[in-house]
């Protein structure tokens, strides 16, 4: 007979992350990279976290082309979904979203060193292509655990407690977290490169 019961268990300060996907992604790539290919014909890029490769000067849901529009669409909607799940009480007809978001093109031996996006709300990343790999750590995102250092609690083996979650979306994927979370990219150890478009997402207050 159990001598004491349980009869609440919270998940206190926990960190969602979201996974979506694309229900017809593979005309949407392609147009993604023909667009990719002619903005980076236009442009030299900048340098932000990545390590080698390009990034996308400006923001690109500001381009009004069709597949980056149904992109933005997309990434709205995924926003409005995972904070509905989130939170009951925050209604977002009251706020207007606010969104910026950039192309990263990583060849051979570029990689994302670790940061985070100070001053938005979520953070996304939306997987154009990504290079076939069998083993080894290409085109994974890894997360690192924004509390301080748990080393008595690793033991537990819990994944609450885990130190950091690495993951490797496919072409046609889109995640999402909240923007503090630190993240970073393995280096790409192939020879294909591999295409994303990263976003934040702000909610502001009508005036
Ligand atoms: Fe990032």
């Amino acid at each position: 007979m159990k001598i004491i019961e349980q009869t609440k268990y919270e998940k206190l300060f926990s960190t969602p992350l979201f996974r979506f996907q694309a229900t017809d992604p593979i005309k949407l790539n392609r147009e993604l990279l023909d667009e990719g290919r002619r903005l980076r014909a236009a442009s030299e890029g900048v340098s932000k976290s990545n390590r080698g490769g390009w990034h996308s000067p400006g923001n690109l849901f500001a381009e009004t082309v069709p597949c980056i529009e149904k992109l933005r669409t997309m990434a709205e909607a995924a926003v409005l979904e995972a904070t509905a799940k989130v939170s009951s009480k925050f209604d977002p007809q009251s706020f207007r979203l606010k969104t910026f978001a950039w192309m990263n093109a990583n060849p051979s031996g570029g990689f994302n060193a670790p940061h985070t996006h100070p001053g938005a709300h979520w953070s996304g990343v939306y997987y154009v292509s990504q290079p076939e790999v069998e083993t080894g750590s290409s085109g994974q995102i890894e997360f690192l655990d924004p509390r301080s250092d748990l080393p008595n609690w690793r033991m537990l083996k819990a994944p609450a407690f885990n130190a950091k979650k690495a993951i490797r979306p496919e072409p046609g994927e889109l995640i999402l977290f909240p923007s503090y979370l630190v993240h970073w990219v393995y280096p790409n150890e192939t020879d294909e490169e591999r295409v994303t478009i990263a976003f934040n997402a702000t909610f502001r207050p009508l005036k």
